[in-house]
């Protein structure tokens, strides 16, 4: 079994809203999540960025009209040539034909080695934008902007970036850590209030994991966050960030502890796939997969039905799916199993999962195929 802490942390004060940074370190590759409002069209977000020579911007045909001008603007102080890809938009497309779209338009603008690529989206952008920086003339920089609350608090932090393959979500890809994130608050104005609440999933994952101080301020303070109040987000996406740059900064290639960030991932991911991928969002399927693993955990005596009743209350108030999709009616719990089998976590075929080893620590490890569908038939019915 591997049992993975992270040290305390200080719960930290919740000033009046001030732009705020976070670092990550990995050494000559650190870098700085910048958060704040009106963040990415203020020049001095850019400090310290490579200037001159070309820029390429990719984004998706939704998040373009709203803000690719903006960004545009700002970068055509900083480099000679700035570039633009509008991407379409959806998980559906975060595969190969779309990424070389993103070398067409590096390769036809006469782009060289010290061209910077900025990923203007949310997850799907980035994850795409990222993996085409580590593979353009066998690597080149590039900046995340992220526009979704998921993005800001998960995805553009931490180096990850891929595309899909018909077999399997995430499946090809590349570490490859960007330049800077810049996390601005505001562009969550624009977002469909069902990705925000996907994205809030990501934002309790934190809590059970590494930090209950934390999760007792997204309970007290979740009807905030739903509201965009712009202190409450700056301190959800912080803490998230905060949270995520220690996890990183000690395992960036998951060879152990980075697999917590990834607690109700496996439940999700089987729901994700099952249902067929776009019926329920990401951050939907983690949000009930995190109250079946909490579920699981009481199971193995790790917390008590009090903790798994906060958890799944805490889901339900950021406006997220609790109870299961029934996957396959006749045979709902061997599709389960077998749907979390090719988990990029799984060793041998044995299923291992993030549970919670006493609330704000994490434990990855194997579970009987019994115990877990004592769970999938319970979390499917009970509400
Ligand atoms: P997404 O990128 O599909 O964005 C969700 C939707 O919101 C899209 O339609 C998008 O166009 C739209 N949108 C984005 N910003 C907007 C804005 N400001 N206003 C209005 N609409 C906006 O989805 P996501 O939830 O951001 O990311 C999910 C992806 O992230 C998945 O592909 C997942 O695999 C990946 N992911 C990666 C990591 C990682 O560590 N690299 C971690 C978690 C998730
Ligand atoms: N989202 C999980 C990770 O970055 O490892």
């Amino acid at each position: 079994m591997a049992r993975h802490t992270l040290e305390p942390m200080p719960p930290v004060a919740i000033a009046p809203f001030v732009p705020v940074s976070v670092s990550i370190d990995l050494g000559d590759r650190s870098y700085a999540i910048m958060i704040g409002a009106d963040l990415f069209a203020d020049a001095a977000s850019y400090d310290g960025l490579p200037r001159g020579g070309h820029a390429l911007i990719v984004s998706n045909d939704t998040v373009a009209p709203l803000y690719l001008d903006d960004l545009r603007q700002t970068l055509q102080s900083r480099h000679r040539h700035v570039h633009t890809v509008v991407l379409p938009d959806g998980e559906t497309h975060k595969e190969w034909g779309t990424l070389q779209r993103i070398f067409d338009a590096l390769l036809n603008a006469g782009c060289d080695r010290k061209t910077v690529l900025y990923a203007l989206g949310g997850g799907v952008v980035g994850d795409m934008t990222g993996f085409a920086a580590a593979c353009f003339m066998r690597g080149v920089s590039f900046v995340q902007v992220p526009t979704t609350l998921l993005a800001q608090v998960d995805s553009s932090v931490g180096g990850k970036t891929g595309i899909n393959h018909p077999l399997g979500k995430n499946m090809v890809g590349a570490f490859h850590q960007p330049l800077r994130v810049l996390c601005d608050l505001n562009v969550l104005r624009s977002l469909p209030a069902r990705e925000l609440s996907a994205g809030l999933a990501e934002v309790i994952k934190y809590g059970p994991i590494a930090d209950m101080a934390f999760f007792d301020w997204i309970e007290a303070h979740i009807d905030d966050l739903r509201g965009l109040e712009v202190a409450a987000l700056s301190h959800a996406v912080q803490r998230s960030c905060e949270i995520k740059a220690l996890v990183v900064s000690s395992d960036e290639r998951e060879a152990g502890l980075r697999a917590i960030l990834n607690f109700g991932h496996t439940f999700g991911h089987a729901i994700e796939a099952g249902l067929g991928y776009g019926a329920w969002l990401h951050g939907e399927a983690v949000g009930c997969g995190m109250v079946m693993a909490a579920r699981l955990s009481q199971v193995l005596g790790l917390v008590d039905d009090a903790f798994v009743e906060r958890v799944r209350r805490l889901v339900e108030r950021a406006g997220l799916p609790v109870v299961a999709p029934v996957l396959d009616v006749g045979n709902n719990v061997e599709r389960y199993l077998s749907l979390m089998r090719v988990d990029k976590k799984a060793e041998d075929g044995e299923i291992r999962f993030v549970l919670v080893d006493g609330p704000g620590k994490a434990v990855l490890r194997p579970v009987s195929d019994d115990l877990v569908a004592d769970v999938i038939e319970r979390s499917c019915r009970v509400a």
